[in-house]
């Protein structure tokens, strides 16, 4: 009984500990985002690009954003790199841990991107 107990205090303790950390992470990406000025092209809430050829990135993949990002800088010249002048200049400043939480913050926001999570 004593070890059950013990068992789901921890299992209790470390799903609030995910969350919190999770929660930590779209804090630190918006500040990132804010600090880079994603939304100068993406938008204020990223739904609404300052042209149509701009992505939306609102409420996106978590893990396709990651992988966007990592892309632009890998640049065109690798595998799966992407080439593109614009992207390929914001990325340049963002560390791993800054693409994750950034990626985190965007997914989080509200956007018709994605219907089923
Ligand atoms: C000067 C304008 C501009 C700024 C500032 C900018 N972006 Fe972009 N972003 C673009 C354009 C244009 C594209 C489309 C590029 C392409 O065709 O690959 C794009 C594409 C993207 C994509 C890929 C989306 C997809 O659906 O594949 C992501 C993710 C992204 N931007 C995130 C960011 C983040 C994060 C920042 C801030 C660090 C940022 N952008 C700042 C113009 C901008």
């Amino acid at each position: 009984m004593k070890k059950t107990l013990t068992w789901t205090v921890m299992l209790f303790s470390s799903v609030v500990a995910f969350n919190a950390s999770a929660a930590d992470k779209i804090e630190a990406g918006k500040a990132a985002a804010e600090k880079y000025n994603c939304f100068t092209c993406h938008g204020k809430d990223y739904n609404t690009p300052i042209d149509p050829s701009y992505p939306k990135l609102a409420g996106q993949h978590k893990d396709y954003l990651e992988h966007a990002l990592i892309a632009y800088k890998r640049g065109g010249n690798g595998p799966n790199g992407r080439a593109n002048a614009i992207m390929g200049a914001q990325v340049k400043p963002l560390s791993n841990q800054d693409v994750q939480n950034i990626a985190a913050y965007l997914h989080s926001l509200p956007g018709p991107l994605v219907l089923r999570k």
